[in-house]
This record gives structure tokens, C-alpha cells and sequence, in this order.
């Protein structure tokens, strides 16, 4: 039987994860809550790595408020940059496959106009996407043995997400406005689950860097638009800029991942984002 330890086990991916291994009887997850395992304790990483020989480590732990990490740089790169480190140092000494999370955030966004592949430079405009360009960096530094997994728009019953902020203000206000010029891919955080446990039933040897998103583009103002319709809310939907957003964090405009090397390497059919989206809203009803 393969183990499989999962870190930020109560995050919104690895609840996805937990939701979909009744279904791999042969193998054993376990999921470490950040209290249970905080992947900045470089000690606590290396004893619990180290007693329990796990085949795979996935890395769902990460500082995700992208607001808050302006303001908070410290926490966000000791958590996406040296967490991952442990990780991936913990994970050499045992021989334990590294999966681990990443962002499309570590892109700019400018002057972008076809989706962005794995050999495209990075260039984060904001704490988060420099912090989670750290962790990237530090893995590909330390332990070949990895899988880097690019993803954007995450979104899930779980968590803290768009879609559920969505559905919440449809319940308390008539009219929102929504940012109509940053355009990307949004995700279902299940699809990129069933992704993770592909590659590790596949037993795949392919490590490195993929991206991995729902096909289709949009802006947040066309989620938005798109999560209405489908819940048949009777909200009405502004288009603005993201001049005109108050916020202290600059995000970039494009954020498409291209996901042919993914699709070619562990063979799988990205759905349409609305496809996704319809499907998780009526597994919700
Ligand atoms: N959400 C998105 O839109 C998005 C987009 C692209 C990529 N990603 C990436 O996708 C991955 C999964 O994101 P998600 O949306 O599932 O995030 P999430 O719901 O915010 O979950 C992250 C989890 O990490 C835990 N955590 C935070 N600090 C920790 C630490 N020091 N040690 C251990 N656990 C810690 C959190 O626990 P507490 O709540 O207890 O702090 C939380 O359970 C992340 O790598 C993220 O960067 C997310």
C-alpha cells in the first residue's frame, strides 16, 4: 500500500483531495492540518517525514491572501518559499515524490496576449506571486523528484473562494460591481484533485513544472456573470476596471496557463471552465 501525506489538509484543495479517495482503496492518505503539521518548523517537517516513508507528499499548505501578503511578507514567504524548502529537503532524504501547488501569479501579465507555457519567464507583481516564485525555486533547487503544478482561479465548495464570496453577496445585495480587465482561467479545485491522484495511480516519472487550468478565458466580471446565470440570481453586474478597485495589491491583467504539456504527459482533457462550474453547482443542489 502507497502512503500519501497531505499538508494544509484543511484547505480548500485538500478537501477536494480527502472528497475523492474512498475511491483508492490502495492507498493511504494522510492529511495534516496547519496546527498538525506547520510546514515552517523545519524540524516538525523532517521527524514527520522521515518516521513515516511516504511515497508522495502533496503540498496543499500555502499563504493564499494575496491582499494580506503586501502587508504580511514575512508569513508568505516563509510559507510559500521556506515551507516548501523543508518540504522538498525532507522529501530527498526519503525518497517521497514532492507535488506541490503554484500559481499563475508568478507571471506579470503584460503585454501578454496568448497563454503563458512553463519555459515563460516569471516575473511576479505582487508579495504573493514573488513568494510562491520563491517556493518554485527552491524545490527545482533542492530535489528532482517533483512535480510543480501551475494553477489559477482556484475555486471549490470549500474555503474562501470567488464563487462562494459570489453567492454569498447574491444573498445580501441587488447590484456588485466586478473587475472586467484581468483575464484568466477559472478552476475547479476538484479538477485539479482528480489531476493529483492521476498522476499518482499513473505512477508518472515526467517531474517538473506543468500548468494546469479549465480551458476558456474570461474576467472575473464574466465568472461572475456565469455563476449568476447558472444559480438563477437576480443580481445585477458592473463592469470596472481595476483602476478603479480599491486595493494595495497589483495584479497582473493575463494570467492564461497553457496546459499542452500537461494534457500531453499525463493524458488528460481539460474541461471548459463553465462546464466545471455546472458541474460543481449542481453536485451543490
Ligand atoms: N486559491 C486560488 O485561487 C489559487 C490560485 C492558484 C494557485 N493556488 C495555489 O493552490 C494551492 C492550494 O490553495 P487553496 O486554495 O486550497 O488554499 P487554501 O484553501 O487557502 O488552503 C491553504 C491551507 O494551507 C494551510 N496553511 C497555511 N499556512 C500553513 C503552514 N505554515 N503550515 C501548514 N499549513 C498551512 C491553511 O491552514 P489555515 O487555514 O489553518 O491557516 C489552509 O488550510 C496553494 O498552493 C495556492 O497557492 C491557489
Amino acid at each position: 500500500m502507497k502512503s500519501i501525506l497531505v499538508t494544509g489538509g484543511e484547505g480548500q484543495l485538500a478537501l477536494c483531495i480527502k472528497d475523492r479517495i474512498s475511491f483508492y482503496d490502495d492507498y493511504k492518505f494522510i492529511f495534516k492540518s496547519s496546527s498538525e503539521l506547520d510546514i515552517t518548523n523545519e524540524s516538525l517537517v523532517h521527524t514527520v517525514i522521515k518516521s513515516n516513508s511516504f511515497d508522495y507528499c502533496i503540498n496543499c499548505a500555502a499563504y493564499t491572501s494575496v491582499e494580506k501578503a503586501e502587508k504580511e511578507q514575512k508569513t508568505a514567504f516563509e510559507v510559500n518559499g521556506n515551507g516548501p524548502k523543508y518540504l522538498a529537503e525532507a522529501c530527498k532524504l526519503s525518497g517521497t515524490i514532492l507535488i506541490h501547488i503554484s500559481t499563475d501569479y508568478v507571471f506579470d501579465g503584460i503585454n501578454k496576449k496568448k497563454p503563458y507555457i512553463e519555459t515563460d519567464i516569471a516575473n511576479p507583481i505582487n508579495v504573493y506571486g514573488l513568494s510562491k516564485l520563491k517556493g518554485e525555486n527552491e524545490i527545482k533547487k533542492s530535489y528532482k523528484k517533483h512535480f510543480i503544478l501551475r494553477t489559477s482561479w482556484l475555486y471549490s465548495e470549500y474555503g474562501n473562494n470567488f464563487l462562494k464570496t459570489m453567492l454569498s453577496l447574491s444573498k445580501k445585495k441587488s447590484e456588485i460591481e466586478v473587475i472586467n480587465d484581468q483575464i484568466g482561467a477559472p478552476t475547479y479545485a476538484g479538477d485539479l484533485a482528480d489531476l493529483i491522484l492521476k498522476i499518482i495511480i499513473s505512477s508518472s516519472k515526467s517531474y517538473g513544472l506543468y500548468h494546469f487550468s479549465s480551458s476558456g478565458t474570461c474576467s472575473w466580471f464574466d465568472f461572475a456573470v456565469e455563476i449568476f446565470n447558472q444559480t438563477r440570481a437576480s443580481i445585477i453586474v458592473d463592469r470596472i476596471s481595476s483602476a478603479d478597485y480599491l486595493s494595495n495589491v497589483k495584479r497582473p491583467h493575463y494570467g492564461v496557463l497553457d496546459n499542452t504539456k500537461a494534457k500531453s504527459n499525463f493524458n488528460i482533457n481539460n474541461k471548459n471552465w463553465r462546464d466545471s462550474l455546472s458541474s460543481m453547482i449542481n453536485k451543490l443542489t
